[in-house]
């Protein structure tokens, strides 16, 4: 039988373009996502949370872990990946590329013979290749309605 595990990071605090907020953007996506193909969820977080919780010294903070290749340790494992044959991860662009605790993820896991399909949140720059699937992070928090008909756009298309 088919399983299917959505995978993501996201921060709360300041973000671009929609201020304070409790609960990720990516997180949001995420869990329509898993909802639309009765996936289980797993957020990668960081052992020792160190991210700035407001934008500005975020960004600083981030792109200082890019130019280290930094691969941050990450909490918990996902004992069954083995049970999974589709995996979907999903995370906020950082720097036009992936935040670090996500390569930390991808270098933990033998996915090779899963099938991946990878979405992003982004404020500009989505650029996703392949199939990936890249939405407005601004979007993903305030509009839930466009956000789940351009998840169902996507999921048709896979
Ligand atoms: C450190 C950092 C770097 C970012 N770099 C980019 C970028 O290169 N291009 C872009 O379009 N958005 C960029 N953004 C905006 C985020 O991708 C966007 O706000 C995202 O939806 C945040 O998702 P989250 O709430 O799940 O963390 C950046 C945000 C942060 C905090």
């Amino acid at each position: 039988m088919s399983k299917t595990l959505v995978v993501y990071f996201s921060r709360t605090g300041e973000q671009y373009s929609v201020g304070e907020i409790t609960e990720g953007n990516t997180k949001k996506l995420a869990e329509v996502i898993a909802k639309k193909t009765s996936g289980d969820l797993f957020e990668i977080k960081v052992v020792e949370d160190n991210y700035p919780n407001k934008y500005t010294p975020l960004i600083q903070f981030a792109k200082k872990e890019k130019q280290e290749n930094a691969r941050p340790a990450i909490v918990g494992t996902v004992r069954n990946i083995d049970e999974y044959d589709t995996i979907f991860i999903g995370y906020p662009n950082w720097w036009a590329d992936m935040p670090m605790p996500v390569y930390t993820f991808l270098d933990n896991y033998d996915l090779s013979n899963k099938t991946v399909h990878h979405f992003c949140t982004h404020e500009g720059s989505g650029g996703v290749r392949h199939d990936g699937f890249a939405l407005y992070g601004h979007i993903a928090q305030n509009s839930p309605f466009e956000m789940e008909k351009k998840v169902d756009e996507w999921l048709k298309r896979l």
